[in-house]
């Protein structure tokens, strides 16, 4: 449930500044050629969901994503929620879940994508059971690295 009378709307180029203010907030370091190279993207290459949380007329969160099309092993085509993040003053309002409810729901109607995946790193408590708490499970697919 939506508790604060947030918007959900496409990211804009404009939304660069403020989503690359919440990003060093929510982690301690600013990544400005890592958000250029995710804008560029979403500008000219978009995937099918790089959304914006907006209250009050600020940009408090964003969430990211991309598919892939029997990739992986996996059939047909897949969403994969790869970046998600709320600035800290408005978390636990319901903002993240309205950010992955809608880039869902973008991925139902637009690409009739019914698989979203997402990786968690499990000793990231706060963020497995933000997960867990809007219905996603452990699914089978297992990473593996490289020696
Ligand atoms: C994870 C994150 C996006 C959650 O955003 P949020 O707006 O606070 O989440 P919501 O308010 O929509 O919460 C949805 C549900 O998850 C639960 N939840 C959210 N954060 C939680 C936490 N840290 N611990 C336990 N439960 C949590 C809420 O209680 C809520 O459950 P309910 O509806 O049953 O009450 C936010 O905490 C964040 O930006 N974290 C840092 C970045 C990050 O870890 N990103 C993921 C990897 S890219």
């Amino acid at each position: 449930m939506v508790r604060a009378p947030v918007s959900i709307r496409e990211l804009t180029r404009d939304d660069f500044p403020a989503v690359i203010e919440i990003d060093q907030v929510i982690r301690g370091f600013s990544r400005p050629d890592f958000w250029r190279r995710r804008f560029m993207i979403a500008e000219f290459n978009p995937p099918w969901a790089s959304l914006v949380a907006e209250l009050d007329n600020r940009v408090v969160g964003f969430v990211l994503g991309w598919s892939s099309c029997w990739e992986f092993g996996l059939a047909g085509e897949v969403g994969w929620l790869d970046i998600i993040g709320v600035h800290p003053t408005y978390r636990r309002e319901g903002i993240g879940r309205a950010l992955v409810t809608e880039f869902m729901n973008l991925a139902r109607n637009l690409r009739q994508v019914e698989r979203v995946l997402t990786l968690v790193d499990p000793e990231q408590f706060g963020t497995m059971d933000f997960f867990s708490s809007i219905g996603f499970a452990r699914g089978e697919l297992v990473h593996l690295k490289a020696p």
